[in-house]
């Protein structure tokens, strides 16, 4: 019998060692060295490699010959998605869909492929069995005339239906659930994620089928396998969102054919993701009444402005150590605008709890919202309600002081869109913006005390 290889991967970057080690040399992190098994024999087929064939062979081009246009793209007859990608999906390209299990990665993917009318969509599933498929197909209540359904982990059987189907577009469900006959590893493991990303890239670029693969996430909130899969595929998804909200928002970060500052919304419905193209709208919840603790920051996501509304909540602590909290907002963030709150504007929060929440279930880092955090946090400790017609953008410095933010006209131009009378921004923002075109009343203060003398009187 011949003696089974092994070797050592770390499962964060995918350095291989020859022993065991307790922190990987390449990446520094602990306990992340496995052992997995190799085999190297070529065995099978892989993507038109076994017969020696391979589609063109390649020579030198110049460059100036080579023919392109950008019409070349395919839409995903989703409009959120064909933003993200760049302006839709590009022929022969990798795509690589990360997210948490039950985010929606499989219903986005199979909604596409059901949309996608005009084209053969081969939809490998490694996870569900073809009823389960259905069932959800059923669910959407869409009809499928081009879709079909593989389910299969084997990658040299989804090559051999690939080789038969001819599809127009593949999708693989998921790629840790994948294997290749010519390693010996797990399903799953470094080397065998590594090896199947590499026979399906070969198999795009040749045949210039765009192909999406769904990944999972691990605990720490990184694509399962190692980095070097991000390095293999031309462009990187996330898909986000808290599981039991249900707004999912569709996230770049890398992208070979586009920006990767664009983001998708969608709302999960019982029927399916419906796009969300104007998300202002739904983050800011529909009150009657104004409340106190709540504000409106004018935030940008990627090249998207968005307003989002700021809950908090201050109230006397009871048990001795004021509890702080914050959900979609960083909260070393928060700690520091109430001290520059309690410093430079004499509130005594020191003794007070404060809780806070980005509604939606939205993760903000963009600093434009601190101005808004801490007017929520201060309308609440005074329980006077803002008006509900005012937002803000600014950041909130250590002086106290106001600062500008990038791209205020973007921001401005979205309050106005949205109906709101009054927006807050900084004086040092003062030549980003043209007040003549805005028909919306702009207040520009250099000072937290000015804010709150002019909210609050
Ligand atoms: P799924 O797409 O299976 O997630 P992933 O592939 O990322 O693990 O998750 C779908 C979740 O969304 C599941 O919890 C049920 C829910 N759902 C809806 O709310 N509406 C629908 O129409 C469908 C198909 C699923
Ligand atoms: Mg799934």
């Amino acid at each position: 019998m011949a003696k089974i290889k092994t070797s050592f991967f770390c499962q964060n970057c995918g350095a291989q060692s020859p022993k065991w080690l307790g922190k990987c040399p390449s990446c520094q992190e602990w306990n992340t060295i496995v052992e997995e098994v190799l085999q190297k024999e070529p065995s099978g087929t892989t993507w038109k490699s076994s017969s020696g064939t391979s589609l063109r062979a390649n020579k030198p081009q110049p460059l100036a010959e080579i023919q392109y246009k950008e019409t070349d793209r395919i839409s995903s007859q989703d409009s959120e998605l064909d933003r993200v990608l760049g302006g839709g999906i590009v022929p022969g390209s990798l795509v690589l869909i990360g997210g948490e299990p039950g985010i929606g990665k499989s219903t986005l993917m199979l909604q596409i492929a059901l949309q996608l009318k005009h084209l053969k969509v081969l939809y490998v599933s490694g996870e569900e069995s073809e009823h389960q498929i259905k069932m959800r197909a059923e669910r959407m209540h869409m009809k499928s005339s081009g879709t079909y359904i593989l389910t299969e982990t084997s990658m040299q059987n989804v090559f051999k239906q690939i080789e038969l189907l001819e599809p127009d577009l593949l999708i693989l469900d998921s790629i840790q659930t994948m294997h290749t006959a010519h390693l010996d590893a797990a399903p799953g493991s470094v080397s065998q994620v590594r090896a199947c990303t590499a026979e399906i890239m070969k198999f795009a670029k040749e045949s210039g089928t765009p192909v999406f693969l769904i990944g999972h996430i691990t605990k720490e909130g990184t694509l399962a396998g190692p980095k070097v899969l991000e390095h293999m595929v031309d462009t990187v998804l996330q898909f986000e969102g808290d599981r039991h909200l249900a707004y999912r928002i569709l996230r770049t970060s890398k992208n070979r054919f586009g920006s990767t500052s664009e983001l998708g919304i969608y709302e999960m419905l019982g029927n399916g993701l419906r796009q969300v193209s104007n998300p202002s709208e739904i983050l800011i919840s529909q009150k009657d009444e104004d409340l106190s603790g709540v504000s409106i920051g004018a935030t940008m996501e990627g090249n998207r402005p968005l307003l989002i509304e700021v809950q908090a909540l201050v109230s006397p602590a009871t048990y001795g150590t004021p509890q702080r909290s914050s959900t979609g907002f960083d909260a070393k963030r928060l700690n520091m605008l109430l001290a520059v709150l309690e410093k430079r504007g004499g509130f005594k929060l020191g003794s007070q709890d404060v809780f806070l929440n980005i509604a939606g279930g939205l993760k903000v880092e963009d600093p434009a919202i601190d101005l808004a955090v801490v007017a929520a946090v201060v309308s609440s400790y005074e329980e006077k309600a803002i008006a509900h017609q005012i937002c803000f953008a600014a950041e909130v410095g250590l002086g106290g002081e106001i600062r500008g933010v990038n791209r205020i006209d973007n921001r401005i131009s979205e309050a106005e869109k949205l109906g709101f009378k009054t927006i807050y921004v900084s004086k040092f923002n003062a030549k980003g913006f043209d007040p003549k075109r805005h028909n919306i009343e702009i207040k520009a203060f250099g000072k937290l005390e000015e804010v709150f003398r002019d909210l609050m009187g």
